[in-house]
């Protein structure tokens, strides 16, 4: 490690974040019931402009009203650029109960968007007495998120999760793709003929994963806009777990489960991991700084990578 010792991110259960629309309360009781860890009611995109209002008055009554459990309850507002957001923080802090967990911004292109919000936010906490201190959330889905990753990342103390938005980070970005996440048919390689699919998302992803690990905010991947498509959910997912994401937005019931699946480390992979940490122990008594575990090396990074793990599945298992 540097000097500069890298911070932990909150320590709660983030595999699934599912959406709903403040203008659909049909499905709010729904998604209470439901076994995603994260709720994020929106106000944004899936809210027409014309029912902002109402949008907003329903989920003021439904964060106090509705039974959330022990999941992190998030409200996303709207953008920055609309006439709609400042209304939104208003009477979120204002108005709805103190079960309120979180904020999330969308579109947000540089650190002094969150500055605003938290300018905002800090000043009706104080005026109000509101006594839980609201978190942030972000979404990275613009050109100027992603090449402001970092700084957003490092903007507010109040950070604690940031979303890779793929719709509309490809439509910032001008990609030729109308799919929200996942395989995309024209981005291939060719070799001796046969095209090989890779993965566009990868690169924005793995900047966000080094924000966040930079400045202990949790990395999470977006939508995936074909919930018909599981297999397609679950091979995104894995990807997204692989490069360091702790989970990914359900925008049907269907998803839940699947992130759920996948970003609760497997019984397999926790045992082969505490097997690791048993052989480093057990090397380290005898004064040895690598061993060999089932043929390959593991040394004292392995440690870590294994602690990873059984942590993960640990935190999971402790909140359930
Ligand atoms: N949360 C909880 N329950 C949901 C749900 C959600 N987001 N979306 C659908 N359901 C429920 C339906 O009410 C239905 O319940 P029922 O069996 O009791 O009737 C069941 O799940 C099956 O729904 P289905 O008929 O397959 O979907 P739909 O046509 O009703 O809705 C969408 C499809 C995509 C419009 C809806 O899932 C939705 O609004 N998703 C969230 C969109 C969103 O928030 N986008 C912003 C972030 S990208
Ligand atoms: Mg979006």
């Amino acid at each position: 490690m540097s000097f500069r010792v890298q911070p932990a991110p909150a320590a709660r259960p983030n595999r699934c974040q599912l959406f709903g629309p403040g203008s659909n309360p049909k499905l709010f009781p729904k998604m209470a019931a439901s076994a995603a860890d994260v709720i994020n009611l929106d106000l944004e995109d899936s809210v027409s402009p014309t029912d902002k209002d109402a949008a907003r008055a329903n989920v003021i009554a439904a964060i106090g009203s509705e039974d959330w459990g022990n999941k992190t309850l998030s409200v996303r507002i709207n953008a920055l650029d609309t006439p709609f957001w400042y209304r939104d923080v208003v009477d979120l802090l204002e108005q709805a109960d103190e079960r309120l967990d979180q904020i999330m911004i969308p579109k947000v292109g540089c650190a002094a968007d969150i500055y605003a919000v938290d300018a905002l936010v800090s000043a009706i906490e104080a005026a109000t007495g509101r006594s839980k201190r609201i978190g942030l959330e972000v979404i990275i889905e613009s050109a100027a998120g992603i090449a402001h990753v970092e700084e957003i990342a490092a903007a507010s103390p109040r950070l604690t999760a940031m979303s890779l938005g793929a719709a509309d980070f490809a439509a910032s970005m001008g990609m030729q793709t109308t799919g929200i996440g996942g395989t995309q048919d024209d981005y291939y390689m060719l070799k001796d003929g046969a095209r090989h699919w890779s993965d566009p998302w990868h690169w924005a992803q793995t900047a966000i994963v080094a924000a966040c690990r930079t400045h202990g905010v949790l990395p999470v991947d977006g939508p995936f806009g074909d919930f018909s498509d599981e297999e397609g959910f679950r091979a995104q997912a894995r990807r997204s777990a692989v490069l360091g994401m702790v989970g990914k937005w359900a925008i049907h019931p269907k998803q839940i489960a699947l992130a759920n699946e996948v970003f609760t480390p497997s019984d397999a992979a926790v045992a082969e991991a505490r097997e690791i940490l048993a052989a480093m122990d057990e090397a380290k008594a005898s004064g040895a700084g690598a061993t060999v575990y089932k043929g390959r090396l593991v040394d004292i990074a392995s440690i870590k990578q294994a602690e990873v793990i059984v942590r993960q599945s640990e935190m999971i298992a402790a909140s359930a």
